[in-house]
């Protein structure tokens, strides 16, 4: 059978059926592409690609062992990964195998798991009745919708944040490390489970911390947390934000912290006034959001463009606008978010890229 490029080729539509043939073939391993991601959350959620992870060939039945899975499932989600090029296949022996370099990049044990990222396909096209009502009808989806949405996020930030937060995040305001050493107030708006709360409260005893997030479900796991590992410095608090320009306490806060917190909310510059308001003198506010222009065409050369304005119209722009909000979106970019950084107060305004974070730009911000 004939693709369709092949079908239509003629002398006379030469050029066309060449733009065809190629827009055919990055449609076809888009959709290919997709299927792995589905398939690769899977595998990860179940801890598949961790029962390969030493490499070893291993049969469909020896992998549902491992996993207590049902051997049907595992044959046929092997079945996937070796046609998406995840796993080899030795149709001889009848086993498959992950390459050590694949497992670098698909395991938890590997030195950083972006299987973790695929999550975020399923978890988008759960809710994709509702985003159609919405273009439909206008409105937003809101957060409750999302089933997984906060569990998912831990995993990504416990990736993005965490294993660079002393190293690379907090040395980028030089005076950070050393007093919070001896002790300062910390705040994290918008925490979630509060992950890099968890990770600094635990490294630096002298200072206090408080998260505060509107979702009840992610402050509860983020405070039985801190219980299990024995933290006094650390409290969360349920707490809409939209309002934080007006029920901030003054100077309460030697530093604040956001990850990736401000474009999803309800009102972005309420959150930025509140941060503001609540900083002490001689304080600093550090911003991690998403790295964008704010404009479309320049954002074509984005190498995550596409699946973070996908991110933006399931999730983060929706979310705001279920809130009657913004919907600045996940893509707001630098130039509005300079402007509403701006607005809100501050005046001292640096941007940084880390090597290891192409999705986030780092802010210092400093009244
Ligand atoms: C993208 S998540 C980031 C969570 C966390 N900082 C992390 O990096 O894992 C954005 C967070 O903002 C919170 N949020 C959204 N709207 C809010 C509001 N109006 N008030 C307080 N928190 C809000 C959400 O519940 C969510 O936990």
């Amino acid at each position: 059978m004939s693709s369709i490029a092949e079908r239509r080729s003629t002398a006379a539509e030469e050029p066309e059926a060449a733009d065809l043939e190629a827009f055919e073939g990055r449609l076809v391993q888009a959709l290919n592409d997709a299927g792995v991601m589905l398939m690769m959350s899977i595998g990860h959620r179940l801890g598949l690609f961790d029962a390969m992870a030493d490499g070893a060939p291993v049969t469909s039945t020896g992998l549902a062992g491992r996993t207590g899975l049902d051997e049907r499932y595992v044959r046929e989600w092997l079945g996937a990964m070796t046609a998406g090029r995840i796993v080899d296949v030795d149709p001889e022996a009848g086993s498959y195998r992950l390459p050590p370099a694949h497992a670098a990049l698909v395991t938890r044990t590997g030195e950083a798991n972006l299987a973790v990222y695929a999550q975020f396909i399923p978890l988008l096209g759960s809710v994709e009745e509702d985003v159609i009502e919405c273009f439909r009808h206008g409105g937003g989806v809101p957060y409750e919708r999302y089933h997984r949405f906060h569990e998912v996020m831990a995993e990504d930030s416990g990736q993005t944040v965490l294993p660079v937060l002393f190293d690379a995040i907090l040395p980028l305001a030089p005076e950070l490390p050393d007093r919070l050493e001896q002790g300062i107030r910390v705040l994290d708006a918008g925490c979630g489970r509060g992950q890099a709360l968890l990770a600094m409260a635990e490294r630096y005893p002298a200072s206090r911390f408080v998260g505060y997030d509107l979702a009840e479900d992610a402050i509860a796991w983020g405070r039985t947390r801190a219980e299990e590992q024995g933290l006094t410095n650390l409290t969360f608090e349920a707490r809409d934000l939209s309002d934080f320009d007006a029920t901030a306490e003054p100077e309460a806060f030697d530093l604040v912290t956001t990850f990736d917190a401000v474009h999803d909310q309800a009102n972005p510059l309420a959150l930025l006034r509140g941060i503001r308001r609540t900083l002490a003198p001689g304080g600093v506010y550090l911003a991690q959001d998403i790295h964008a222009s704010s404009h479309h065409h320049l954002d074509r050369e984005h190498p995550m463009g596409a699946i973070l304005y996908a991110v933006s119209t399931m999730h983060c722009m929706t979310v705001s606008l279920a809130q009657g909000g913004d919907g600045l979106g996940t893509m707001w970019g630098r130039e509005t978010a300079r402007d509403y950084f701006q607005r809100a107060g501050f005046t001292g305004i640096e941007v940084h890229q880390l090597p290891h974070d192409i999705q986030n730009d780092y802010w210092i911000l400093r009244p």
